[in-house]
């Protein structure tokens, strides 16, 4: 396996981090790396925000669904999806007179353009991840970013084109801590076709979560009354609490960004 492949199929969630710092040339590296993404356009339609104040760090470890290695991580990166640089550029190059002289259509960012801004920002903090990685620093991701608009909204200063998408947590590896394992993924098959989507039947879905079962079997865990990993999954996170706020929250940023539609 070559070394890239390799830095790729060890890598694991780090949650735990150790004393040792993320020195500057470091993180230059990191950042360079995942400025080296590729991007919709070359348009580079993302930012990146260091969150090095600690009062910030704290409080996204409240806001983010209370995960306290938020606050603990030695290294915090935001990945924004970002109109607004290029919106503010259009505005700087007088595009609205520009398209009045011309005849061309006017139009504000739309849903697809707030799609391909998200991608950016997702391709990037991904090379980030890979990148830190295969210099041994480890790294997890912050879905629960995508909470709490209204609150990071403000605590970040994001304008209206400005969407937090993900937050990346870098430190070198805790060498102490057990939880680190690979964890299991699905089986190819149920995740790779060819040519044409393959919606699976019920024999094909027990299947793809027979090796869940055991696991869970093997390993002792609960499943909190439920009678298998759909029911568990369903209630301990597609209608938990952080999941309701997610969809609150992303919901006012979607109607935020239409709302600029139509008042701009
Ligand atoms: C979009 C996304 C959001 C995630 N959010 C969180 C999170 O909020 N907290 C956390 O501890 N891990 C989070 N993770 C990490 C996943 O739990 C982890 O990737 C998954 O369990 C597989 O484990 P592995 O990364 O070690 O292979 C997130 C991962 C992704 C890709």
């Amino acid at each position: 396996m070559n070394p890239v492949l390799e830095v790729i199929n060890n890598r694991r969630s780090v949650r735990k981090y150790s004393e040792q710092p993320i020195l500057t040339a470091e993180k230059k590296q990191v950042l360079n790396a995942a400025m080296r993404a590729p991007t919709a356009g070359n348009m580079m339609l993302y930012s990146i925000i260091e969150i090095e104040d600690q009062n910030i760090k704290n409080k996204l470890s409240i806001t983010c669904d209370h995960q306290p290695f938020i606050a603990n991580a030695p290294w915090v990166l935001l990945f924004v999806a970002d109109y607004q640089r290029w919106w503010d550029y259009y505005q700087h190059c007088q595009m609205k007179k520009y398209c009045e002289e011309k005849g061309l259509v006017y139009r504000l960012p739309q849903e697809g353009d707030m799609l391909l801004a998200v991608c950016d920002a997702l391709i990037a903090a991904q090379t980030a991840a890979l990148a830190a990685e295969s210099m041994g620093i480890g790294s997890c991701y912050i879905g629960d970013i995508l909470e709490n608009y209204e609150i990071h909204r403000k605590l970040l200063s994001l304008p209206d084109y400005v969407l937090p998408i993900t937050l990346l947590c870098f430190g070198y590896p805790n060498k102490s801590d057990n939880s680190l394992r690979k964890t299991p993924r699905f089986e190819r098959e149920f995740i790779y076709f060819k040519n044409r989507y393959k919606r699976l039947d019920d024999e094909a879905l027990s299947r793809m979560f027979q090796p869940m079962e055991d696991l869970h079997t093997r390993e002792g865990w609960s499943l909190d009354g439920a009678r298998n990993i759909g029911q568990n999954n369903y209630q301990r996170k597609f209608i938990a609490d952080f999941s309701i706020e997610m969809n609150r929250s992303v919901k006012a940023m979607l109607n935020n960004w239409k709302k600029t539609i139509r008042n701009d």
